[in-house]
């Protein structure tokens, strides 16, 4: 973390350090989910002074998955340093992809003194009865990046709908009419199945199918990716190449939802020697950013999640401090302004499909194009040198 923020949100949190009841709870023991991967960090505990191990603020992290780069890399460090620099004890459990070991990793959570969860739910539904044991046991609930359906989550995540309509206005403005490709991500999560789709409809998706401008070849839904694994979405995009071969059809642009499924879109073109036509991505992982770089997808959508991690282990500091959801505010300097929410750094208000309203904290994604490359070696994101890897020829600006 930035030292400069770090100072300030230790400032910020003094109090809370004093607030927070003192149980005197030892720090609880490392990870109890599923094998992963890349686990989520071993030992968990805080390593923080004396006085700092004595509060008995345990934040508790359920993460469904560690598979796309970003949970290990930005995510989970983000939440972990801000919790510990307000005097908090940070735990956490992977899933590894499974509802039923989300349940048990919730309990497990519970059962080692959480305060508080932060749930990266695998499935918006199956997650509940974790969240109701956690509402019985009088522990708030963070929803994480992804919305869980129930009135009592503080809701911390990037506007999702933005992030869909950033991807179709940069691909559409490339792409006026032709035939597309939709690859989505998992059907259990709502930004999959819900907020990005929206986003591209409001980005002019569904006038120009509607005017018949343009042509959806795996319409009219597009295609779901499981666990949004990308040799899953290279799969799916290998059948409807051949398919669009088939019927004599041309691939014109490809809306996948998110980095990782652009990279199996991606991997099948090259495999099919299909050239690149302009694909959309979300994340803003490093391959990705490469291939950006290398002209080989057009658009990725950068959700800037050492912030989202802050603001989610800011917020759950307050609320560990007893403040009720409709009070939390974000710290003031802590998150990056360009990225921090647009309506402010207090708690608004988010209307979820079913109808419910939740307090939330909605973060702003940045589109990246070959144009734009500078902002994330400016920012710090990845080195010029990194970026540049994949780059053979035509490079962008920020690549000379
Ligand atoms: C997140 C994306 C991520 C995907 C797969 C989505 O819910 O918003 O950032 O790439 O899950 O983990």
């Amino acid at each position: 973390m930035d030292k400069r923020r770090l100072a300030a949100l230790m400032g910020a949190t003094a109090i809370l350090v004093a607030a927070c009841s003192s149980g005197g709870a030892s720090p609880a023991p490392a990870s109890q989910g599923a094998a992963s991967e890349a686990a989520p960090s071993e030992g968990t505990a805080s390593e923080g002074t004396a006085s700092e191990a004595a509060v008995d603020c345990t934040v508790a992290v359920s993460w469904n998955n560690y598979q796309q780069p970003r949970w290990a890399k930005n995510d989970q460090p983000n939440i972990k340093d801000t919790v510990e620099a307000g005097g908090g004890t940070y735990i956490d459990a992977d899933a590894n992809l499974s509802n039923e070991q989300q349940l048990t990793d919730v309990d497990t959570l519970i059962s080692k003194g959480a305060r508080v969860l932060i749930l990266l739910a695998q499935d918006t539904k199956a997650i509940l009865p974790a969240v109701q044991k956690a509402k019985d046991a009088g522990i708030p609930v963070i929803a994480y990046d992804r919305l869980i359906e129930d009135p009592d989550v503080l809701y911390i995540t990037f506007d999702n709908v933005g992030v869909g309509k950033a991807e179709a206005e940069a691909v559409l403005a490339k792409v006026p009419e032709g035939n597309y490709v939709l690859i989505k991500g998992d059907p259990g999560d709502p930004n999959a199945s819900t907020f990005l789709p929206q986003g591209w409809d409001e980005a002019g998706l569904k006038a120009a199918v509607d005017a018949g401008t343009i042509k959806i070849l795996n319409g009219p839904d597009g295609t779901f990716t499981d666990a949004w694994k990308t040799e899953k979405a290279q799969q799916n995009m290998e059948a409807i190449i051949a398919k669009a071969n088939a019927d004599g059809n041309k691939i014109d642009a490809i809306l996948a939802e998110n980095d990782s499924t652009a990279l199996g879109a991606a991997a099948a073109l090259t495999g099919k020697n299909y050239g690149y036509p302009p694909l959309s991505g979300q994340d803003g992982d490093e391959a990705n950013l490469q291939n950006v770089a290398a002209g080989i997808q057009y658009v990725d959508v950068w959700k800037n999640a050492n912030e989202l991690g802050k603001a989610a282990g800011a917020a759950a500091l307050e609320l560990c401090k007893g403040t009720a959801l409709a009070d939390v505010a974000l710290p003031d300097g802590l998150v990056d302004p360009t990225v921090a929410p647009a309506a402010g750094l207090s708690a608004q208000d988010f209307e979820t499909p079913d109808g419910t309203t939740v307090k939330s904290f909605i973060l702003q994604p940045t589109p990246i194009t070959a144009e734009n490359l500078n902002l994330v070696i400016d920012g710090g994101w990845i080195t010029k040198e990194k970026l540049c890897e994949k780059v053979t020829e035509n490079a962008p600006a920020a690549c000379q």
